[in-house]
């Protein structure tokens, strides 16, 4: 499976249970793990698909496997946070080492996304070219 696949497959799971985690909230009226809710969605829903979209627009960063690699940090990164996050608002300050080791993670992720973006155009194929018909 290439990279933007398996993001756009993953955001939206994460976003169908950040809503549910949302709808919950409202339910119960308790809206303590808030900050889990937020994080989740924006971290698994919006980042992880804007990710995709990227990958999608290249075709030699979509087929490799440090884009995958770079999809799976960030996710279990994220599922890891999203809990620990939740724990501790919960009332388990335990949880903090774990939240701080996986943000490093999601970090590390977002680190190697940026030398994706940075590095130099000649190590990426084009992808399919757009033809244009001008208007006569
Ligand atoms: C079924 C869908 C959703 C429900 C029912 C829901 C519900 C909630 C609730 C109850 C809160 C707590 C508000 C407060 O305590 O002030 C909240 C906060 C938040 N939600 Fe959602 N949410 C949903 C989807 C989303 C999505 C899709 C995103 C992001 C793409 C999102 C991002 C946030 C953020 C960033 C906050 C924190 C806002 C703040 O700091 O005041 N939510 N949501």
């Amino acid at each position: 499976m290439n990279a933007s696949t398996l993001s756009f497959r993953l955001a939206v799971l994460f976003v169908i249970a950040g809503m549910a985690m949302g709808i919950g909230m409202a339910a119960t009226q308790n809206h303590a793990i808030m900050p889990a809710h937020a994080h989740l969605n924006l971290l698994g829903w919006v980042s992880l698909f804007l990710f995709g979209i990227y990958y999608e627009r290249r075709p030699a960063l979509d087929a490799s496997r440090l884009a995958r690699i770079q999809v799976v940090l960030w996710s279990l990164g994220t599922v890891v946070l999203t809990i620990a996050v939740a724990a501790i608002h919960l009332g388990y300050p335990a949880a903090d080492p774990i939240a701080a080791l996986s943000s490093l993670a999601v970090l590390a992720a977002m680190i190697l996304f940026a030398y994706f973006v940075f590095r130099p155009a000649r190590d990426l194929a084009p992808g399919p070219a757009v033809h244009l018909t001008p208007a006569e």
